[in-house]
Order: structure tokens, then sequence, then C-alpha cells
């Protein structure tokens, strides 16, 4: 047992894997929901008028922790098993919460959440575990701030998050430094709280499913001159949202099934939003053997069935343009170079280094205990493919760590002890009974 600061009970369990060399990934398989759109789903549908029905939503940890803080502030919230019922509060309609909104692990959760407790006549708090309360809030804090809001923080700008009441935002224009999706959506949403029109610009554009989402809820977001706008006062209604899977969840299947010789898998109902799927055009370059089939479109997202067949993977020095492009697909991408024949080259990353932890140093250590050569830089890595033996390692209770870690280990010359795998329940739930069923060799201690 671990302490969690944060969560409902202070304890939370942790858990260990074992993986080792499997059989050859073969069939067909679907990934849960995608994290950044069942998010969004909740919120956006909390603040419309009307109901709102979300059909794939990812039961992870982080996800129904966004669902719990809108029922907390008195949205009903309805369903289970991938279905959700919201019958939306309007856009003056949340209530004060009793207590503080205790989101986790997420980072989506409480950057986007801050964007609409900013704007709000009634006091609330934020809170999260303790990689949550490590990570930087600032960067929504900063913004926020400007439109009017009063945000108390731990010092350094850290979570809990407390806001005071408001009378009214007002709009600003914002010009991010970090490519970040979270810091646009957070002023967005708060924009749709204030007075004028609230205006961002991005110097390397990010994941738009908050802008195409928007939309979807009837909202007028427009593109102009490199600026995303939206008016304060805009209406949401209800609407049906089908949440694709998780392209960052099928990232790991990717990974292992282009790394397995006699591989052959295909990932049905994927999530191919461009600015989701840059691992997919770093594989190709490495050499993988992927076929994006049946496209088609899904409520407001591309989606298609991923087919991928094992081939053999070369290093190659990652596009810095392609950084935001696959930014939660590095650990796996790291896994993969340290199995690829040649160096692979990760510069432009420094965010890496304040997800759920520092993913350089975590894949770096974790890749070293399996016998990899890697250097640290301060915002990539440079990898040498070769072969991995077996060893223990530890994810750092970070999700996408430990699962990466578990493809890596499909190749591996040994037997692979992963320790503190409980987070994958924050994004993928089943991810263990998944990966058995397409012929990885993966089980909970
Ligand atoms: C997300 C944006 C990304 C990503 C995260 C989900 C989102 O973070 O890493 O997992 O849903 O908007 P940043 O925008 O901070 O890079």
């Amino acid at each position: 047992m671990k302490h969690k600061p944060g969560s409902p009970t202070g304890w939370a369990p942790t858990s260990d894997w074992i993986a080792r060399s499997g059989q050859p990934l073969r069939g067909r398989i679907r990934v849960p929901g995608d994290k950044s759109i069942s998010h969004r789903s909740i919120m956006l549908g909390a603040l419309a008028r009307g109901v709102t029905e979300v059909d794939g939503f990812l039961e992870g940890e982080d996800t129904r922790a966004t669902a719990s803080a809108f029922a907390a502030m008195g949205v009903r919230i309805e369903g289970d098993g991938g279905v959700r019922r919201i019958v939306g509060a309007g856009p003056n309609g949340l209530k004060a919460p009793a207590q503080p909104l205790d989101l986790g692990n997420s980072g989506t959760g409480m950057r986007l959440m801050a964007g609409i407790l900013a704007a709000q006549h009634f006091a609330s708090t934020l809170v999260g575990d303790e990689s949550l309360s490590r990570r930087p809030m600032k960067r929504v804090v900063e913004p926020l701030r400007r439109m009017g809001a009063s945000i108390a923080t731990r010092e350094g700008g850290l979570a809990p998050l407390a806001f005071a009441p408001v009378d009214a935002l007002k709009a600003i224009d914002l010009v991010t430094d970090v490519p970040s999706a979270q810091v646009k959506s957070c002023v967005l949403l708060a924009g749709l709280h204030a007075t004028g029109t609230t205006r961002v610009r991005e110097a390397h554009a990010t994941r738009d499913h908050s802008e195409r989402m928007l939309r979807a809820f009837g909202v007028d977001v427009r593109e102009r001159d490199g600026w995303i706008e939206v008016d304060g006062g805009a209406r949401l209604e209800g609407t049906n949202i089908d949440v694709p899977g998780d392209f960052s969840s099928a990232a790991f299947f990717l990974v292992a099934a282009s790394l397995v010789p006699g591989s052959d898998l295909v990932i049905e109902r994927v999530g191919v939003n461009p600015l989701r799927t840059g691992l997919l055009q770093a594989l190709w370059a490495m050499g993988a053997n992927i076929d994006v089939e049946n496209e088609r479109v899904a409520g407001a997202e591309p989606i298609a069935d991923l087919r991928v067949r094992a081939a053999a993977l070369h290093g190659i020095e990652v596009p810095e343009a392609l950084v935001p492009d696959m930014i939660d697909e590095f650990p796996v991408l790291f896994a993969a170079a340290s199995l690829a024949e040649g160096r692979t080259v990760v510069r432009g990353a420094a965010e890496l280094r304040v997800k759920e932890s520092d993913r350089i140093a975590a894949m770096a250590n974790a890749l070293r205990a399996l016998g990899a050569t890697i250097e640290e830089t301060p915002d990539g890595a440079v990898i040498d493919g070769g072969t991995l033996r077996g060893g223990a390692l530890d994810s750092r209770g970070d999700h996408r760590i430990a699962m990466a870690s578990a493809v890596a280990a499909q190749c591996a010359k040994g037997e692979v002890k992963i320790a503190d795998c409980a987070n994958v329940a924050t994004s993928f739930p089943g991810f263990v009974a998944l990966a058995s069923s397409a012929g990885m060799a993966v089980r909970g201690l």
C-alpha cells in the first residue's frame, strides 16, 4: 500500500507485473475510449443545456474522477460500462461543491476544470494525488488570473488550487509558450464565461479535441490568422458523442506487434486525429508496417482500423515538429528505439519531464535496468538499439511507463518485473487482460 494524498481514502493499492516474451500478437482488438475526449464529453455535457449521451466513455480512474467532480457540483450523470447520460446544468447551473474536488492523477482533469471553476460565482478547490500535486499549474493559473480569476495555489504554483467566487471574467489574447492542449482548452473554456472574445495562439498546433467538440455542442469556434477564438456567453446545446478508441492506448499494441516477429494485429475504431498520430509517422520512418484502413468519421473525430504487422525497425532522428503530436507516446517510442537497429535521437521534448512522472528519466532507468544503452539529455534522449535482458524496474506509478515496459519485455531475453502499476487503471483498465488475449505475456503478481 502506498500513500496517495488527495485520494478519498488516503491509501491506494500498488501492484506489480511480471512480463516476458510471449506469442506473436494476432487477431482483432479494440482499446478503451479516448481519455482526452471522454474528459471533455463530461465537461461540455455538464455546461450544456439539455441531455448529452456519450458512447465509448473511458471507464478509467481519471475520467471517472472528472465525472464525480461534476456530480459533486449537482450535475446528473447516469450510466456505466462506457455509456453516460449527462443532464446538462446549463451555463450558470453548477452548484458549489461541499468538499474539495479530487482529480486523482489527472492533469487534463485539473487543468481543464480550472478554466471552468475560475469563472464560477462560488468558491471551490481542486486537489490531486502525489504526482498531480507536483505538476506545474502556473501555465493555467497565470492566464486565468489575467482574465480576472482569483486563484490561490501552493508555493511554486502547485495544486491544490483554490478558486474564489468571481462576478465575471474578461477575455484575453493568449500566446502559449509551451505547446499544450490543456492550457489552450482551459483558456477557451474560461472564455466561454468571459466578456468579449478570447483568443489563443500556439506556435505549434496541439490536439484540437476541445475545438471539435465545442463545435459539436453548437459553439462558434473560429480559426483566424493563427488565432483560435470563442465568444463569451456562447450557448452549448446537448449532443451525442461517440468516443473513438484511444490512439495513445493503441500505441502500445502498434509497437508490440511491430517488434514481435510473426505478429499481424488489427486494432479497430481507433481515433486518428492528425494532431494525435505523430507516433505513426515516427514508426513508419523506422520501417514499421502499419496500414490505416476503413478511415471514417465518428462524431467530430476521424477514426480508422489500424493493421500492424511485424517489421524490422531502425533508429531515426525524431523530427521535432512531431513532438506535440506524439507527446504521450514517447515512453513506448523509447521501448521501440531500444530494440531497433541503430540510433534514435529525441529532441525538443522537455515537456516529458513534467508528465505523470519525469518520463525521460523514468524510461531511461527502466530500459537501462534491462541492459539498454540510453543517454538522457535535458529535452530528450539518445538511444542505441540492441537486445534487452530480464530485470526489475519501477514504473514510478506512471501508467504509460508501466505499459511501455511491458511492451519492451515482449522482446527481453528473460523475465521483467515491473513495480507500481496500479495507475494503469487511470487510462487503460483491462490492459493486462487485453494484452494477454492478443498474445503478450504480462500478468499481475
Ligand atoms: C491532453 C493534452 C496533453 C497530453 C495529455 C492529455 C489533453 O497534455 O499529454 O495526456 O487531453 O488535452 P499537454 O497539453 O499539457 O501537453
